[in-house]
This record gives C-alpha cells, sequence and structure tokens, in this order.
C-alpha cells in the first residue's frame, strides 16, 4: 500500500487491566484509490492530510467516565503529529447523541450529502457522507485554520481552506466522492 496502514489505540484502567477503549484510524483508502490524478506524491499527500477515525468505542460499563474524549484527544494529537490536517468520524445520522458528542468537542456535522472540501497537492478534493444514512463529524488539526460552512451557488460546504473556491454541483457518484483541479 503506498499511503501507509491504520493504527490503533487502546485505553485501559492500569497496565495489567483488560483494554476497555479502542480507536482506530486509517487514510481514507477509498478516497485515495479514486484520486490516481493526483499521482502517487499527491496520493500521499491526502493520505497524510487527510484521516478517517474508523472506529472508536468504549466498553459500556466504562463509558461516561472520560475514556472516550481522552482517546479522541489522543487520537487527535497524535494525527496532528503526523502531519494530519482534517479528522473525520462517520456517525449514524439517526444517532443524536452521538453527534452531539463529537460536536461538544469541536467537530463540525456536514449535514445530509453536504461536501467537505480540502486542497491537497495543488488540487481540491470533496468528499461527503455518501448518502448512506451517515453523517461526517469533521475537525481541523490545525489551530489557525478551523472548519468553516461556505454558502456557494450550489449548495454549502465545509472546508478548512482560507479561500473559498467556487465548486460545482453536489456529488453524483455512488461513491461521491470527486475532484477537481483549481
Ligand atoms: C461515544 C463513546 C465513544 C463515548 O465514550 P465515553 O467514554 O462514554 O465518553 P466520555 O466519558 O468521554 O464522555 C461521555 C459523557 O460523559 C461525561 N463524563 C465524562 N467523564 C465523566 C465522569 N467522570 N462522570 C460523569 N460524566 C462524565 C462527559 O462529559 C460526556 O458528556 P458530554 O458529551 O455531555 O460532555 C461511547 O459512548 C461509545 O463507545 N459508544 C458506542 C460506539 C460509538 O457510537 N462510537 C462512536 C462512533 S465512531
Amino acid at each position: 500500500m503506498p499511503y501507509g496502514f491504520g493504527s490503533a489505540l487502546v485505553a485501559c484502567a492500569a497496565a495489567d487491566e483488560p483494554v476497555c477503549g479502542l480507536a482506530y484510524t486509517c487514510p481514507p483508502v477509498r478516497l485515495i484509490d479514486q484520486y490516481a490524478e493526483l499521482g502517487r506524491r499527491g496520493q500521499r499527500d491526502l493520505a497524510s492530510a487527510l484521516t478517517e477515525l474508523e472506529l472508536l468505542a468504549v466498553a459500556e460499563h466504562t463509558r461516561r467516565s472520560g475514556v472516550g474524549t481522552r482517546l479522541l484527544a489522543a487520537v487527535e494529537e497524535r494525527v496532528s503529529r503526523d502531519g494530519g490536517r482534517l479528522l473525520f468520524a462517520k456517525i449514524r445520522a439517526d444517532d443524536r447523541p452521538v453527534l452531539g458528542w463529537y460536536r461538544r468537542r469541536g467537530y463540525r456535522l456536514a449535514a445530509d450529502r453536504e461536501p467537505v472540501v480540502i486542497d491537497v497537492a495543488d488540487a481540491m478534493i470533496s468528499f461527503d457522507d455518501g448518502g448512506d444514512d451517515y453523517r461526517l463529524a469533521v475537525k481541523s488539526l490545525d489551530a489557525a485554520r478551523q472548519v468553516r460552512r461556505i454558502v456557494a451557488p450550489g449548495g454549502t460546504y465545509l472546508t478548512i481552506m482560507a479561500s473559498s473556491p467556487v465548486i460545482p454541483s453536489r456529488p453524483s457518484s455512488a461513491m461521491s466522492y470527486r475532484y477537481g483541479k483549481r
């Protein structure tokens, strides 16, 4: 694989205690594969800029004691240290408690099919939830570039870009990942 593997963080109450929480992050592999136009180097740039939090789970008996918050903070710190600019998670659209949990931790929640746009390798990368009853929760790992919602002619989108590019109408493919040169 040209752009590395995922990585996991585990939480335990003590070194000899069982695992009570798990976070797994990985590059957005399907999205990267779709951007062959970026070339190997561009795909690697995309892999380091954008990270998916594939799994965050805390054992039921340990919930509401801060483990999830600490795991998420540790993930953000590690991804940021590795050069990551944007971290995102897909959450069930009907799971309001978890959507709120992310929002209270600084994540912007994308609306249904609302694109998220970032600039990587001199190109504009756009993706959304794929229209499968999940929502994207996104957070900038760069304190100077918070996620903003831009109102554009084709609809709104979320971005960490300093400028507000005009993006074409919403993604329509099943994968809902698009690419356009700036
Ligand atoms: C979502 C999830 C990871 C949160 O984990 P968690 O360890 O319960 O999270 P925390 O304890 O850090 O926070 C939960 C709440 O408990 C509160 N809390 C934290 N420490 C607390 C304590 N000592 N006493 C009482 N409440 C506490 C927090 O304030 C938080 O409420 P808030 O969101 O209103 O601030 C967990 O519920 C889970 O595994 N859910 C199932 C899997 C899932 O849905 N994962 C997310 C999709 S990727």
